[in-house]
């Protein structure tokens, strides 16, 4: 099977394609300071249902002995779930009610009155985005076109994991790291805040398609790490899922 046909296949069977990110629905305009934003077109495609939590795609306990069973379920069933509850609140009688969730985060602002739906959306999507790109006892990054990537980028697979840390590490109270694919189809890392993303395009300081991310909130890992940021963020290195980190570099490079 050709390269290509064999990845479109691949991610037609990833539940990941409901997540794709609308960078490509954006034209650029002007911000009065002189700054890039997007103007984005009314979505064509509505949402009938509200949003749900998607199930963990494995057992909490799964994780273990990186990640703890109880951290899980927390983290899912009642922080996760406190986003998706909050965020149908959020959107009702707003333009956003009929909105797909990567349409909503793709048009927030910074103004107040986007601040419930900006804080649950991201939280919404970081979340789901968080739980596929883990996986029990990790996998390696095998040789391939996202392998190439990194060394390409960093130097080495090794100085990639460290400048991803550092970043982890960097982050002031709550917030996520991220391994992302830019409009210039280059990689690079970047930090958000609280619940925001590089998706965020009227917000994000850079903005692309998050392929990794890592919750640093407190909520994450103190259950078991206590307060050793750095230790959860070298637990975390044990379960990633580097074959959807894979295929999500390469929708992202090809489409
Ligand atoms: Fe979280």
């Amino acid at each position: 099977m050709e390269k290509r046909t064999f990845l479109k296949t691949g991610l037609l069977l990833s539940i990941s394609a409901a997540m794709a990110p609308l960078v490509s629905a954006c034209s650029p305009g002007k911000k009065a300071n002189g700054a890039q934003k997007m103007t984005l077109q009314p979505p064509k495609v509505k949402r009938t249902t509200p949003f749900a939590l998607p199930a963990l795609p494995y057992a909490a306990a799964a994780l273990e002995p990186h990640i703890d069973k109880q951290t899980m379920e927390i983290h899912h069933g009642k922080h996760h779930q406190a986003y998706v509850n909050n965020l149908n609140d959020a959107v009702k009688d707003t333009v956003y009610a009929e909105y797909e969730l990567e349409d909503i985060i793709a048009r927030i602002t910074s103004a107040d009155a986007d601040k419930k739906i900006r804080n649950n959306a991201g939280g919404h999507w970081n979340h789901a985005f968080f739980w596929q790109t883990m996986t029990p006892g990790g996998n390696a990054l095998q040789p391939g076109q996202l392998a190439t990537a990194i060394n390409t980028t960093f130097g080495s697979f090794d100085k990639f994991k460290t400048e991803f840390s550092d970043a982890a590490k960097s982050v002031f109270g709550s917030g996520w790291a991220w391994l992302c694919v830019g409009k210039d189809k280059g990689l690079f890392i970047a930090t958000s805040p609280n619940q925001d993303n590089p998706l965020m395009l009227q917000i994000a300081s850079k903005t692309g398609t998050p392929i990794l991310g890592l919750d640093v909130w407190e909520h994450a890992y103190y259950l078991k790490h206590q307060n050793k940021r750095p230790d959860y963020i070298a637990a975390f290195f044990n379960v990633v899922n580097w074959n959807e980190v894979a295929l999500r570099f390469d929708k992202a490079m090809f489409g």
